[in-house]
C-alpha cells in the first residue's frame, strides 16, 4: 500500500467506526503475510493453529507452552518455528503481528492485555475471561490500542447461525419471549487425568501453569483439559458451553446483559474431585425475554442445546444445522389447526464455521474492521456466564446493572466479580 493510501485508510478507519488507530508498527497490505504466534499448544490450540496454517497469508513464527511435550508437538507443525516457554517473550517480539491464545481460561486475560499493549492483534479462545473484571480490562486494552480481538466463539461466523438470526429477526417464528439454552451429557462416573501422572513431569512448569491463580501443589487433575472443573481456572460447562450457546441468545436479543439472574445447582453426583456443578438450572431475565440454562453432566436423555421459542414456531439450532417447527393450535375454540408457518431446515458445517471464523479474523487484521466475535461480545457473553455461576454459588436471585457491571445492592456477589492475583502477576490485577 502506498503511504498516501495508508493515510486515507487510517483516516476512514477512524471515521467509519472500524477498529480505530492502526498499528503504528506495521500496516499489513491485502497481499502481505501476517506473522502469527501460538500461545497454548494443547488440543484446542494445536487444532486451530493447523487451521491458521492453511491460510496462504499466515506466516507462522513462534509457538509457546509451559508443557514441553505439547510445545515440541506444536513446533513440528511448520518449518523454522521458534519455541518459547514464557509468553511474555513472544509478545515482546517486534516480528509478530498477531497471537492466537488457547491457554486455560485463567490465562486468557494477561496475555491478551499485554499483546494489545504491544500493538498485536489477538485471536483468543472462549470463554473470554475468568472474571467480569478481567473481561472489562481486556476490552479496555483492545479499544485503547485499536486492536482487532476475535473471541473463539466460532458460531458467529457460521452461515446457518447468521441465517437463523436473520429469520428470527424478520419475525418468521413470531415474537420470541423465551430462549432455552443448555448443555447436557452423561459423564458418569466422572473424569480422571489422562495426559499427566501422579508425579509432576519434569517438562511441565507448574508454577507458570498456575500463573495468577492461588498456589496449590501439583495436581494432574487440575491441569490439562480438566482445569474446566475448578473455579480458580474456569467455570465448568456454564462457561465452556455457555460461551457458545448463550452467545447466540445474546446475539439475537442485542442486549448487553440480563437485568436479573437466579440459579440453583451443585456437583451432586460426580465424586471425581472437581468443583463445578453437574446439575445447574439458571434463569436470566432480559427486558421482555427469559433465557434459561440447563446444565447436566449426569444425564443426557436428549441434547438440550438452544431453542428460540416464538409465538408461531420454534427454531432449534446447533453446529450441524437448525430446524424450525411450526406451532399448531390445539384445543382452542375458534382456532384452526393449520400451522402458523412452514417447517424449515438448514444444514450447518462445524468445520467450515471454524475456517470462516479464522479467515474473518485474518481479514480484519488487514481491514481493521471489527471481527464477527469482537471482544466486546466475548466480554458480555462471558459476563452472562459468570453471572449464572455466581447466582448458583450464592443460591439466590441477583439484580444486575449492565452499565456499571455491578450487582445491585449485593456486596458478597460483587466480591465474586474478581479475585486476587498471585505474585508476581498481581501487577496486572484488574481494577488496580
Ligand atoms: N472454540 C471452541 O470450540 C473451543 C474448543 C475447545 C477448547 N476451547 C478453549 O480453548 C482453551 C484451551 O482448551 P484446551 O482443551 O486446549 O486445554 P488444554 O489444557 O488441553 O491446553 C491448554 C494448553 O495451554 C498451556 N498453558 C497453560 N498455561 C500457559 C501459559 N502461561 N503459557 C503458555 N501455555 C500455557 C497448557 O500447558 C496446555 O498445553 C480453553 O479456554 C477452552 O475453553 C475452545
Amino acid at each position: 500500500m502506498k503511504s498516501s493510501s495508508r493515510r486515507e485508510f487510517a483516516k476512514s478507519a477512524l471515521l467509519t467506526g472500524t477498529v480505530g488507530a492502526l498499528n503504528p508498527l506495521r500496516v499489513i497490505g491485502a497481499n502481505e503475510r501476517i506473522n502469527v504466534a501460538l500461545i497454548g499448544c494443547g488440543d484446542r490450540g494445536t487444532a486451530i493453529w493447523k487451521k491458521f496454517l492453511l491460510n496462504q497469508d499466515v506466516n507462522p513464527v513462534a509457538v509457546c507452552d509451559v508443557y514441553e511435550k505439547f510445545l515440541t508437538r506444536a513446533a513440528a507443525t511448520a518449518p523454522g518455528l521458534k519455541t518459547f516457554r514464557d509468553f511474555r517473550q513472544v509478545i515482546e517480539r517486534k516480528d509478530i503481528d498477531a497471537v492466537v491464545i488457547a491457554t486455560p481460561d485463567h490465562w486468557h486475560a494477561i496475555p491478551t492485555i499485554l499483546a494489545c499493549n504491544s500493538m498485536k492483534d489477538v485471536y483468543v479462545e472462549k470463554p473470554l475471561s475468568l472474571t467480569v473484571a478481567e473481561g472489562r480490562q481486556m476490552l479496555s486494552a483492545a479499544r485503547q490500542h485499536g486492536r482487532v480481538v476475535q473471541t473463539g466463539s466460532q458460531q458467529r461466523s457460521g452461515p446457518h447461525y447468521q441465517k437463523a438470526i436473520r429469520i428470527i429477526q424478520d419475525g418468521v417464528i413470531g415474537p420470541v419471549h423465551k430462549i432455552s439454552a443448555g448443555f447436557t451429557r452423561n459423564a458418569m462416573p466422572g473424569f480422571k487425568p489422562v495426559e499427566l501422572g501422579a508425579e509432576k513431569p519434569a517438562d511441565l512448569d507448574w508454577e507458570m501453569w498456575l500463573g495468577p491463580a492461588p498456589y496449590v501443589p501439583y495436581d494432574p487433575f487440575r491441569c490439562i483439559y480438566h482445569f474446566r472443573w475448578f473455579w480458580n481456572y474456569s467455570g465448568g460447562q456454564m462457561t465452556n458451553w455457555g460461551a457458545h450457546n448463550l452467545d447466540i441468545a445474546r446475539w439475537l436479543l442485542k442486549a448487553k446483559g440480563p437485568r436479573a439472574v437466579t440459579s440453583f445447582g451443585g456437583r451432586y453426583e460426580l465424586k471425581d474431585g472437581g468443583q463445578t456443578p453437574d446439575v445447574q438450572e439458571i434463569i436470566y431475565q432480559f427486558d421482555d425475554c427469559l433465557v434459561t440454562w440447563s446444565g447436566r453432566e449426569v444425564n443426557r436423555l436428549r441434547d438440550e442445546y438452544l431453542v428460540f421459542h416464538g409465538t408461531k414456531g420454534s427454531l432449534s439450532i446447533m453446529r450441524d444445522g437448525y430446524t424450525v417447527s411450526p406451532e399448531i393450535w390445539r384445543g382452542l375454540k375458534n382456532r384452526n389447526t393449520i400451522p402458523e408457518m412452514e417447517a424449515m431446515e438448514e444444514k450447518g458445517d462445524p468445520r467450515q464455521m471454524e475456517d470462516l471464523h479464522i479467515r474473518n479474523f485474518l481479514d480484519c487484521v488487514k481491514s481493521r474492521q471489527r471481527p464477527n466475535a469482537d471482544i466486546e461480545d466475548g466480554h458480555l457473553t462471558a459476563t452472562m456466564c459468570h453471572l449464572g455461576n455466581i447466582a448458583t454459588r450464592l443460591g439466590r436471585t441477583l439484580r444486575w446493572d449492565t452499565e456499571k457491571e455491578q450487582f445491585i445492592g449485593d456486596r458478597e456477589a460483587n466480591s465474586l466479580l474478581t479475585y486476587r492475583y498471585r505474585k508476581p502477576w498481581d501487577r496486572y490485577q484488574p481494577g488496580d
